[in-house]
């Protein structure tokens, strides 16, 4: 007998200020603070359906219509979690079915695993009733994850103790403060990284000579900075700030040993192309940011938008570029149906 299914959704969100290094590999605990802007709902994002059954004879997850190992240990990790701040379903034995979707194909080499498992933390959480911050949770699926909890600017503090019951996202500004900022996205490679983050991080954590400085000094700087810019719709220092992570975060994957290298010839194309653009026009029009991978998203204000699209056009004719705007409708991880 079905006892319960939920369906919801949550959005892709893309960081300025990267997180890359743990300090504690099972709870995903990070080495810096990050901070990173949501897309809307209808833009890119992740929609999950979980039955609760007491006929089911096992946990089922299945990723875009493929069968998924729910053994994994981050899908026991946040299952565990979740049940183990359960107030609903709490006295009859059953078993859930997920089944999870994205409605980007995993063929735009954006990262899924945010809007991923911030969807199935949230789905999970309406089904088993648990209040309160599970932030925390998304973040032991991936860590990038929490911060997809929330619209608008999102900061995920790193936090300080041990148990990682500190280190959650916070919402720092709503979707409603900065409706101007878009943000467009060059698709430059849609193959599969060599170097997955996880493994990428690791590495660097290990032994980049740079990730020191990086989370001692830069990255809190650059948190104070970059949410005062914020705050202060200020573009111009908005932008400076993320190409500048965007570029020390490429280098601390270089001096990575052996080094890595995300970013290929059109992504560096493109890297110039923006940085002379903006140094012709006397103002910082459009900033990039590039996770672990070739693709360019672009943050820029509305009012640049035909301008840098053309640029762009001009650029790579035929390429795929789509634009996506961020503000100011309601894009937090959403209930689109219960049924208890
Ligand atoms: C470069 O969150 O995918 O996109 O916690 O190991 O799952 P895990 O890593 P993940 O790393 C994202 C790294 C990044 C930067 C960022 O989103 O902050």
């Amino acid at each position: 007998m079905v006892l319960a299914s939920v369906t919801c959704s949550a959005p892709v969100n893309i960081a300025v200020i990267k997180y890359w290094g743990k300090r504690d590999e099972k709870l995903i605990l990070p080495l810096n603070s990050s901070l990173s802007g949501t897309l809307h709902q209808d833009d890119l994002k992740t929609t999950t359906t979980i039955v609760a059954s007491e006929s089911f004879t096992e946990d089922a997850l299945w990723l875009n219509g493929k069968k998924e190992d729910i053994n994994a240990v981050r899908y026991q990790n946040v299952l565990n979690a979740i049940r183990s701040r359960a107030t609903k379903l709490t006295d009859k034995k059953h078993f859930v079915h997920i089944a999870s979707i994205n409605n980007f194909p995993t063929a735009a080499g954006l990262a899924s695993s945010a809007s991923g498992y911030c969807c199935l933390v949230f789905t999970l959480a309406q089904l088993y009733g648990v209040d309160g911050d599970i932030s925390a949770i998304a973040r032991m699926g991936s860590g990038s994850a929490c911060r997809s909890m929330f619209g608008g600017f999102v900061k995920w503090e790193m936090g300080q103790k041990e148990d990682g019951s500190d280190s959650v996202a916070i919402q720092v500004q709503p979707e409603q403060h900065w409706p101007e900022m878009n943000i467009i996205v060059l698709v430059v490679n849609d193959k599969k990284k060599e170097t997955s983050s996880t493994d990428g991080m690791q590495k660097s954590a290990a032994t980049s000579v740079m990730m020191k400085e990086r989370c001692a000094v830069t990255v809190p700087q650059r948190m104070k900075d970059i949410e005062e810019a914020i705050k202060n719709k200020d573009f111009e220092t908005f932008g400076d700030i993320t190409m500048k992570d965007s570029d020390d975060f490429h280098e601390v994957c270089a001096t990575t040993t052996p080094p890595i290298y995300y970013l290929n010839d059109t992504s560096r194309y493109i890297i110039n192309l923006i940085n002379r653009y903006n140094k012709a026009s006397g103002s910082i029009k459009c900033a990039y940011t590039f996770d672990a991978g070739p693709n360019a998203c672009v943050y820029l204000p509305k009012d640049n938008v035909v301008e840098v699209l053309s640029l762009f056009l001009k650029h790579f004719p035929g390429q795929d570029i789509s634009t996506y705007y961020r503000g100011p409708k309601e894009n937090i991880a959403a209930i689109e149906s219960y049924q208890p």
